[in-house]
């Protein structure tokens, strides 16, 4: 076994442990909030955000350490666009040492050279967002024309320039009240370029969109279509639960706080992204089992049901669903080995 291996084997083990103690396993960083699209479903490009600082390397160490403390890691690095970090591929390579860092971007800024670098650093996922199969459709969602083609080409360059067979390319995409339609192309899509697809629902505190109710059953035709396309790799129970959410009935309660977090681009600490503008406490300033107990406590006292985004469903999937054996076999479509 090279160094490498043993040491991806500990952090797997330790984040078994964890997962089976149903402790902190999903830490979702803000590395900046700069961003060169302008999309319709999010805030973050508005002045008030574009003007903040972004995280140094020198302080997502320090975040990863004191994560490492809580307990090995899924983070995904996101923002704001996340490949605008200047340092984006030392970022990647400090928190791979004890963590398990994936990655959502818009695809604009990926080249050759930095898909291999990421991928050499440790990434170990990266989904690309695409909202509609219609170019047009995504450039106006997004607010950048050219989005679309720069997004399929990026999807392109990342799937060949993986260098562990683990690694994994997904497309991403929104699910909004005018694009449910544009699923199954999109799946067809990644089915031609040999990734994977996965999906999310809008969290309507974030952007400009309305939160429409859906003219038909949303949960109904993506389990179908998840029938029907093994690409498409998103957790049935997930799925499931998207009618529900749309409606304003989700039955479950929210598990942020104590199996999932976000820090923003000051260390700040909330349940969610959602709710960076009241965060629980400063990783960068405090001990980590301060944060820890701030946010099992802001777990408790939370009645919050509005979203359904991916972070927080295929959590809840896995360690509170009912069909756990199903969802585990779905969970490794999602992360299985795909030749190089
Ligand atoms: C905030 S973005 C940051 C990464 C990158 N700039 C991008 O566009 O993919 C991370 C993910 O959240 C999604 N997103 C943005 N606004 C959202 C919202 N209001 N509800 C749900 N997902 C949202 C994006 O489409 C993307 O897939």
């Amino acid at each position: 076994m090279t160094p490498f291996e043993y040491s991806h084997k500990f952090k797997k083990l330790r984040y078994l442990g964890s997962f089976m103690g149903r402790k902190l396993v999903h830490t979702n960083l803000q590395i900046l909030y700069h961003c060169n699209f302008r999309c319709r479903i999010c805030g973050f490009w508005h002045d008030f955000y574009q003007n903040t600082a972004r995280l140094s390397l020198n302080q997502v160490k320090i975040i990863s350490e004191k994560l490492n403390q809580i307990g090995p890691q899924i983070i995904s690095i996101g923002g704001g666009e996340p490949l605008l970090h200047p340092e984006i591929v030392d970022i990647v390579r400090v928190l791979a040492r004890c963590h398990f860092p994936v990655m959502i971007c818009n695809g604009w800024f990926v080249t050759e050279r930095i898909a291999r670098e990421l991928f050499s650093a440790g990434l170990d996922e990266i989904s690309v967002s695409v909202d509609f199969a219609d170019a047009m459709k995504h450039d106006a969602q997004r607010g950048v024309y050219g989005a679309f083609d720069r997004a399929v080409h990026a999807l392109q360059i990342l799937h060949a320039n993986r260098v562990r067979p683990d690694q994994r390319v997904h497309m991403i995409t929104v699910i909004m009240d005018d694009n449910l339609p544009e699923v199954e192309p999109l799946i067809r899509l990644c089915r031609k370029m040999g990734i994977t697809y996965l999906v999310t629902l809008y969290s309507g505190s974030r952007g400009a969109k309305t939160l429409r109710p859906p003219v038909s059953d949303p949960s109904a035709l993506l389990r179908r279509l998840k029938r029907k396309y093994n690409d498409f790799v998103a957790l049935s129970g997930y799925l499931a639960g998207f009618s529900a959410a749309i409606r304003g009935e989700h039955p479950n309660r929210c598990y942020a706080g104590k199996n999932l977090c976000n820090i923003d681009n000051k260390g700040d600490v909330s349940l969610c992204i959602d709710t960076i503008h009241r965060p629980v406490g400063n990783i960068l300033n405090e001990e980590a089992g301060a944060i820890r107990k701030k946010l099992v406590a802001a777990f408790h006292g939370n009645s919050c049901r509005s979203c359904w985004t991916s972070c927080r469903g295929s959590i809840e999937t896995m360690m509170y669903g009912k069909a756990f054996i199903h969802s585990l076999l779905d969970y490794y479509r999602m992360v299985r080995a795909i030749e190089l």
